[in-house]
């Protein structure tokens, strides 16, 4: 029998709840979340995930994007190596089939809890997490015990559903924040579940689209779609002006297609307010930027030079002359990377000892042992 997480029904938004800036909501937070078409577009970023399949090497080698994959691992592995220390408790949201296992491990955590919305997308990372996913495993066991959780981080209350084992140390959630911007009450929930989540002082790291450079290209295209041999965005005729009101920052939908990777409904996050947003969830901003200058900053750094070398995104440096084309480094120019800190010092008696954490997660996960919060969708 599947183990559920049944939430109490109360919808209610005191996670220590601040003032709304953004006024477009008369209904209030509950009745955004219990939106129709917003379930309904969540359950397509879910199916469409859920649908892709465990790749085999050679299916990831012959990827047209398989540069810009790498780059991306490159600077989800700087971020996590930056921001991780030994022991670490880490609550990875978004975590989708479990490509930032690897990483973590690297990085020497305690504890894991993977959540995702994509019920296919766990299962791969359940077998990625036990070794079982022979043409991906480099490795064959992670030295931390894990937690793998299904359902909506940006609906659900996580603060009562991983109530016991919080605080974390690190909260990440790579390549996937804009998908909780498509009304504020998904926005609010989402920080307000990383706010709750982490001990003060500890981070939250991630990536996610650049409203800035999207914007810009779909002004500079004639219509409302631009891209390139391996992406394509389309905004629907609503936003034919090209212009956004900044008292309504959400819900700015477009399509995204990535060969290879995405393609789904996405959410302009314009960060200015994803910053104040998070200011008022004690989450402050210690630095944002784009995968561009990303690159050129940490590529000054032997360290991570010779990781790029290793993960093979700019080529070996030898015998591997094969490196991202323009169009690929074109679509890695559509991403930030954000680092945010939960405001307080570290206090002692917040955090549990490393042992107390082994005993919650488990070193081999059972198909049993996958929490589904709110049942099975
Ligand atoms: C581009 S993938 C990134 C996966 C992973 N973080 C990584 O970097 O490899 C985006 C992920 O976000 C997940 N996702 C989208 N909306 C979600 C939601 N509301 N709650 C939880 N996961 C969500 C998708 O299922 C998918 O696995």
């Amino acid at each position: 029998m599947k183990r559920g997480y049944k939430e109490s029904s109360s919808q209610s938004t005191s996670l220590g709840q601040p003032q709304s800036r953004f006024k477009h909501n008369p209904e209030g937070d509950a009745g955004f979340l219990d939106d129709e078409s917003t379930k309904i577009f969540a359950r397509k970023v879910a199916d469409h995930y859920s649908a892709r399949t465990n790749q085999t090497l050679e299916e990831r080698e012959a990827s047209p994007i398989i540069h810009l994959k790498k780059l991306n691992n490159w600077i989800k592995s700087v971020l996590i190596q930056l921001y991780a220390r030994p022991g670490d408790a880490v609550l990875d949201l978004a975590c989708g089939k479990g490509g930032d296992l690897i990483k973590w491990d690297k990085a020497k955590i305690g504890y894991y809890v993977g959540i995702d919305i994509a019920d296919g997308s766990i299962e791969d990372c359940r077998t990625r997490y036990n070794g079982d996913a022979d043409h991906h495993q480099r490795r064959k066991k992670f030295s931390f015990p894990a937690c793998l959780m299904c359902g909506d981080c940006f609906e659900a209350r996580l603060d009562k559903v991983l109530a016991e084992d919080a605080p974390f140390d690190i909260c990440s959630c790579q390549f996937a924040m804009h998908y909780s911007w498509s009304t504020e009450a998904r926005a609010r929930r989402a920080l307000a579940n990383v706010s709750a989540l982490l001990r003060p002082g500890g981070t939250f790291i991630g990536t996610m689209p650049d409203a800035n450079v999207i914007i810009k290209k779909l002004r500079q295209a004639e219509g409302l779609a631009f891209g390139n041999s391996v992406y394509w965005i389309r905004f629907d005729e609503e936003f034919s002006e090209k212009k956004f009101k900044s008292s309504n920052p959400f819900g700015i939908k477009y399509k995204f297609h990535l060969e290879d990777a995405v393609d789904c409904p996405e959410w302009i996050v314009p960060f200015h307010v994803f910053k104040s947003l998070a200011e008022e969830y004690d989450l402050d901003l210690i630095f944002v930027k784009n995968s561009h200058d990303f690159v050129h900053e940490y590529m000054k750094k032997p360290e991570y030079i010779e990781l790029m070398r290793r993960l093979g995104a700019l080529g070996d440096g030898n015998l591997d002359q094969s490196t991202l084309t323009p169009d690929e480094w074109e679509v890695a120019y559509l991403y930030l990377s954000f680092v945010l800190k939960k405001r307080g010092q570290k206090g002692q008696p917040d955090r549990m000892q490393p042992n107390t954490r082994r005993d919650m997660g488990k070193m081999q996960i059972s198909k049993e042992d996958i929490v589904y919060i709110n049942g099975k969708l």
